[in-house]
């Protein structure tokens, strides 16, 4: 090719084209920079705070003055409308679907009544709703303490700082009842000042400590889960003080926190057929969640959680938390090229074939526990049944484990199905060790089945009075909730925000 003095010399044509272009190409790159800065005015108008509040504020519509787009999308949570293959949005009652779980909890309060979780918007109404926080007509009755209240409020950092962390574990849920009234909310993941992330929640930067980690060191990326990590994570409520405390000290996997519970002989509650003493696993969304193929490429639960979103030219991240199923375009499809159909069935595909072996678990450790009820009715001593309750033990707690994290079947499907497959061989373990015993209490036939087909009839055959405990709540609801919240409204009145 010629240099270019010379095909302009040629032709001088060519160079006024080549100059009226360029002026076009400055122009519209002007053009595009005015935009630009234009944007930059408008997002910095959209920043411009209006109120100035504490760092403790726990009022979300207070912190939403500032941030209206964060705050209209994060209210999003309320909708309930969204159903996916096994999640979704419903509160679907869990124990009229699989009535084995009312077995499962015989002798704890799930097998009351136990719910898919939904939106953060809930957190407040579904724990005073549930049956399980029972009917505490005043301040010192009920059966959970304070510690409840600890994954569902911005109230609960306020109260913290008030009271020190060990006297808020130690209160009773109803006597925090009327303090504890904000939904999950922004000053449980941001600082005031700078909207930076932060931890909230004592347990996860005391969980870090034992592990000899600073989590103020955590990076960017990181933070977009530990956030997440305050609450969706396995933890227990340690000793007389209920003091919340996550089982890591040993390591993230499901064996090394039941290490943990075995070593400081821990259970949650004795099952009232089987008495074996049991642990109720939480929902480790998180350490299961690190055991996966995304995890270990640095993808954050906000990633898929909470994408960015645009609007009117402003990029903003979606505070709509909820299934990425609903929003696969900015979720799954700003990493994968594939069509949102087969994305979708991706996870179906890992959801069924992880389910399929859950349901065949759960199955057998209902058969174990009714079977070892048996076993004692017909004679059984401490010292014969002592094998089989340790099996039970920890084929319940795989099963938990497994079923509690509700993403855990995608999250990391390999070590959801090893877990189950696990419990599997533990619950047969205990079911051949129950049958010994009858052996050699000379019964060799096989042990019969009650009539556990639905919730009700499982319910009615663990003994509980339904009707009672429906009554007893009702009564809380109309009479107590009112009057906690009426409390908490004229508390709030008086809190300092100041308009700018
Ligand atoms: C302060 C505790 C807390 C924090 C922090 C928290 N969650 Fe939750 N989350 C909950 C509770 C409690 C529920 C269940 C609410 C209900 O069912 O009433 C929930 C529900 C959910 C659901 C189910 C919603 C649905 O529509 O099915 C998803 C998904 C979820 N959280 C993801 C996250 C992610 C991602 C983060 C971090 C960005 C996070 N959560 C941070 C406590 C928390
Ligand atoms: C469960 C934790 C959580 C809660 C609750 C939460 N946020 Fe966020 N917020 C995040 C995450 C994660 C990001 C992304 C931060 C990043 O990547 O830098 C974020 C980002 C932001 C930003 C930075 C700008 C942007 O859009 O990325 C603002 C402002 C903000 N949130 C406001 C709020 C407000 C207001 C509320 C309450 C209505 C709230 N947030 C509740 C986790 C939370
Ligand atoms: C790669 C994407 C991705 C990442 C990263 C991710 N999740 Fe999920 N999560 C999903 C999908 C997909 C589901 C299943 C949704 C369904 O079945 O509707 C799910 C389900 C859930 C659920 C149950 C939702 C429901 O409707 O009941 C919770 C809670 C949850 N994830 C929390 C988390 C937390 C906490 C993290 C980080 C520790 C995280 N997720 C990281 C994709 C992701
Ligand atoms: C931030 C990027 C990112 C997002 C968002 C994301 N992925 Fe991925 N995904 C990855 C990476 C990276 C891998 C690892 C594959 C590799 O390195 O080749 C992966 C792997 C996978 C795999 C194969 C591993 C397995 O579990 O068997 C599937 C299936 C998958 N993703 C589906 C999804 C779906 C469905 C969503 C949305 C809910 C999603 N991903 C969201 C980055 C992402």
């Amino acid at each position: 090719m010629k240099p270019i003095g010379e095909i302009v010399k040629q032709k001088p044509i060519i160079g006024w084209m080549l100059f009226l272009g360029t002026i076009v190409i400055v122009f519209l790159l002007g053009l595009l920079a005015s935009s630009i800065i234009e944007r930059r005015a408008e997002a910095l108008f959209a920043y411009t705070p209006q109120v100035e509040h504490e760092q403790w504020e726990p009022r979300n519509e207070v912190w939403g003055k500032n941030f209206p787009r964060q705050y209209q999308s994060y209210m999003q949570t309320a909708d309930t409308t969204f159903e996916s293959k096994h999640n979704g949005a419903q509160k679907k009652d869990m124990l009229a679907e699989i009535p084995e779980m009312v077995i499962l909890w015989a002798g704890y309060p799930f097998s009351k009544e136990y719910n898919q979780g939904r939106g953060h918007y809930w957190a407040i109404k579904d724990v005073q709703d549930i049956l399980r926080t029972a009917a505490p007509m005043d301040d010192k009755s009920g059966p959970m303490p304070g510690t409840c209240w600890t994954c569902k409020s911005p109230d609960v950092p306020r109260l913290m700082e008030e009271k020190g962390i060990a006297e808020f574990y130690k209160s009773t849920w109803a006597e925090l009842g009327d303090e504890v009234v904000n939904h999950i909310g922004c000053a449980d993941c941001h600082d005031a000042k700078t909207m930076d992330l932060h931890i909230t929640r004592p347990a996860l930067v005391e969980a870090f400590q034992r592990q000899g980690r600073d989590i103020t060191k955590a990076t960017h990326q990181e933070m977009r889960s530990l956030v997440c990590a305050q609450c969706h994570v396995e933890y227990y409520f340690k000793g007389e003080g209920k003091y919340l405390t996550f089982p890591w000290d040993k390591g993230f996997t499901m064996e090394a926190m039941e290490e943990h519970y075995d070593e400081i002989q821990f259970a949650d509650w004795t099952h009232s057929l089987s008495k074996t003493p049991m642990i109720k696993a939480q929902h480790p969304d998180y350490e299961i969640f690190m055991m996966g193929v995304h995890y270990d490429r640095g993808v954050s639960c906000a990633d898929c959680h909470m994408p960015y979103k645009s609007e009117g030219g402003m990029k903003f991240t979606n505070h709509h938390i909820q299934s990425p199923l609903n929003n696969v375009a900015n979720t799954c499809q700003v990493c994968h090229r594939e069509e949102t159909e087969k994305l979708v069935q991706n996870v179906y595909d890992r959801q069924d074939k992880v389910i399929e072996n859950r349901t065949k678990l759960e199955k057998l450790l209902a058969k174990a526990h009714i079977e070892a009820k048996f076993a004692w009715d017909k004679g059984a001593n401490d010292k014969q049944m002592e094998a089989a309750l340790k099996h039970i033990r920890a084929a319940q707690w795989r099963w938990d484990y497994s079923a509690a994290s509700h993403g855990a079947s995608y999250h990391a499907p390999l070590e959801t199905s090893r877990i189950i497959a696990n419990g599997i061989e533990k619950a047969q373990e205990a079911r051949l060790e129950i049958t010994r015993v009858l052996a050699s209490l000379g019964y060799s036939q096989e042990v019969p089945m009650p009539d556990i087909s639905t919730k009700e009839k499982a319910q009615a055959y663990i003994g509980l009075d339904m009707k009672t405990l429906n009554k007893e709540k009702k009564n809380f609801l109309e009479q107590i909730i009112p009057e906690w919240l009426s409390r908490a409204k004229e508390r709030e009145s008086s809190y300092p925000v100041k308009n700018l």
